[in-house]
């Protein structure tokens, strides 16, 4: 093939795509221990949606009250309603805590105790003795925890040299033909340019999907960029039906509110001022996880309960806490409760409603973050030369839910354990294999973009698929729902042939950009909508009123689906783990789920 594009090569042993929390840490934990790393981002690394994290992230400190990494453990498998593989949650709350003191070295400016100590809030479904009492376990930084941890770990980067390709977007991965990952290609929307990044491990860290979505907490920029190269590449993605609706978004800015609200003392309330969580949590009220208290505020509403001229969403209260409380440690809620809601928190209550927040799917690892892709009747058969963390991933420690402030855990956790595996296994400046017509294909793809001349906007058939997934895989779903949204999101995805891009420039052509992001999103609106309707159970986020009832004889176990490039799903399943990695631990079978 001629190519259109003349081609910029560079080789490191180490590339990651994307540089928020997670990919940070990979890639200045490789490039500590002397790997030559890039990191390529397509925004600059401290505007990551990492930035938006508010509450915290957990670890059992034991700062505010006794804890143990054990009851996190716990909580953290009852939490993802048993989908969790048990090998991965027991060194995720192992690691927590060595990984919290790590930051706070590094210079991550945590809130503090009368004693120093870092300040820990109670967070949904975080409990001691394995149910019992109320953990106090998230560590924060007021209410701007990832805002405080994504400039640390930039600052780590630059101390160790990584080096940046800032505003490159990662276009595909470059596949041999035995199914080893080689590198990535990029094009730098500042100048244009096309490069080949060889990489002997390629770490994806990209970030969640939750733009396919119309009402999100996620940023413009969450595209589900290596999702969409993982499908591409002919590898599958797991657990797609499992998406997280964050109980308190601002009603119709979709603006995260955070949890820490609640965990500081804040409630809900319906249109009747009652404190309804009570009904449904006898046990965790308003900090029960976050699946339960959004499908709790979705029935209020349904039945009439909800508040507002339409009835339609739920008043946050917290109104009752103390003003330097507000201040000190909810300074950020109080802003973004001022500019997007109108609302004075410390006088009037915020108007919520469950948005689109996390992706419990992603693309499959195991606990060192090597991607899997089940073949030939292996379900754990790695990927050569391809790792993913982040949102991006699943590991998976989150199952069917995720506990909020385990997210921030997850990034640097498993961040760390990918830094350590490249060390294992690869030997600095070690040969790159070469292989004709590297990245040729994905240089086809993003000029077939750039010179579409279809008829239908990208901006509007990107309306069209957030709409669809919107209203058929939300909170509640039935198989008719279920139905319907695949045959929608299918004909969106049958209509990108129709796409319309109207410039030509190849720098900071932001049509082209979206174009590319959209086709990224639809190939996972297309897998997360097929698993859910392929999951006749109810586990977690996933809500069937049709069954509504989790099913641990036909269900315990993980999906894994492929997307082809005609939109079409494969679907099967692999096994979860339920062993835990050490004896320091029993596992925990699995019993009913109760707050
Ligand atoms: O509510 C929050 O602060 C969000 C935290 C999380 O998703 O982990």
């Amino acid at each position: 093939m001629t190519q259109p594009y003349p081609i910029i090569d560079h080789e490191y042993d180490v590339v990651v795509v994307g540089a928020g929390g997670a990919g940070l840490r990979a890639g200045f934990g490789c490039a500590e221990k002397g790997l030559k790393t890039a990191l390529i981002s397509k925004v600059f690394p401290t505007r990551s949606h990492t930035v938006a994290a508010q509450g915290g992230i957990s670890a059992a400190l034991g700062n505010m009250g006794e804890d143990d990494w054990r009851f996190h453990f716990y909580d953290t498998i009852k939490g993802s309603d048993w989908l969790g593989d048990q090998d991965a949650i027991e060194y995720m709350c192992r690691e927590a805590i060595p990984a919290v003191i790590e930051l706070e070295h590094y210079g991550v400016p945590f809130s503090r105790t009368a004693e120093g100590k870092i300040y820990q809030r109670a967070f949904g479904g975080m409990t001691t003795h394995y149910g019992k009492g109320t953990a106090q376990r998230t560590c924060a930084a007021a209410d701007r925890t990832g805002h405080a941890m994504l400039h640390t770990l930039y600052q780590q980067a630059l101390k160790h040299r990584a080096e940046f390709f800032i505003e490159y977007f990662a276009l595909d991965l470059i596949m041999s033909d035995a199914g080893e990952c080689l590198g990535v290609m990029a094009w730098n929307l500042d100048d244009g340019t096309i490069h080949r990044f060889r990489a002997h491990q390629t770490i994806l860290a990209t970030g969640g999907y939750g733009r396919a979505y119309f009402s999100c907490t996620s940023a413009h920029t969450c595209t589900g960029d290596g999702g969409g190269m993982v499908l591409r590449a002919g590898l599958p993605l797991q657990d797609m039906e499992f998406v997280q609706f964050h109980p308190t978004g601002i009603y119709g800015a979709g603006c995260l509110i955070t949890e820490g609200v609640r965990g500081e003392g804040g409630y809900l309330t319906n249109s009747e001022g009652e404190r309804f969580m009570d009904r449904y949590a006898p046990s965790a009220k308003d900090l029960a996880s976050r699946d339960v208290v959004s499908r709790s505020m979705t029935i209020e509403i349904r039945e009439g309960r909800g508040v507002g001229a339409e009835k339609d969403h739920i008043h946050l209260n917290l109104m009752h806490l103390d003003a330097d409380i507000i201040h000190s440690r909810l300074p950020g809620i109080a802003e973004s409760s001022r500019i997007f809601a109108g609302v004075d928190v410390t006088k009037e209550p915020i108007p919520v409603l469950p948005t689109v927040h996390y992706n419990m799917g992603g693309i499959p690892t195991n606990v060192m973050t090597e991607v899997v892709a089940p073949a030939d009747g292996d379900p754990h058969r790695v990927v050569p030369g391809l790792m993913a963390v982040g949102e991006a991933a699943c590991v998976s420690v989150h199952g069917a839910n995720r506990l909020g402030s385990n997210s921030l855990l997850d990034l640097v956790v498993f961040g760390r354990a990918a830094a350590n595996r490249c060390v294992e296994i690869v030997r600095p400046g070690m040969p790159h294999k070469t292989m004709k017509g590297a990245g040729d294909s994905a240089v086809a793809r993003l000029d077939r973009f750039r010179s579409a001349k279809g008829a239908t906007p990208t901006a509007k058939l990107r309306l069209k698929m957030q709409k669809s997934m919107q209203n058929h895989a939300a909170v509640f779903r039935t198989g008719e729902t279920l139905a319907g949204g695949c045959k929608l999101v299918g004909s969106c995805f049958a209509e990108m042939v129709d796409i319309g891009v109207s410039d030509r420039s190849m720098i900071f052509n932001t049509d082209l950009a979206e174009t590319l992001e959209l086709d990224n999103l639809m190939a996972q609106a297309v897998a997360t909508i097929n698993a859910a309707a392929n999951r006749k159970e109810s586990r977690g986020a996933h809500a069937r009123e049709d069954f509504p009832d989790r099913d641990d004889k036909n269900w315990l176990k993980h999906s894994v689906i492929w997307v082809d490039e005609k939109g079409g799903a494969t679907i099967s399943y692999r096994p979860v783990t339920l062993t835990t990695l050490t004896s320091d631990v029993e596992p925990v079978p699995p019993k009913a789920r109760v707050y």
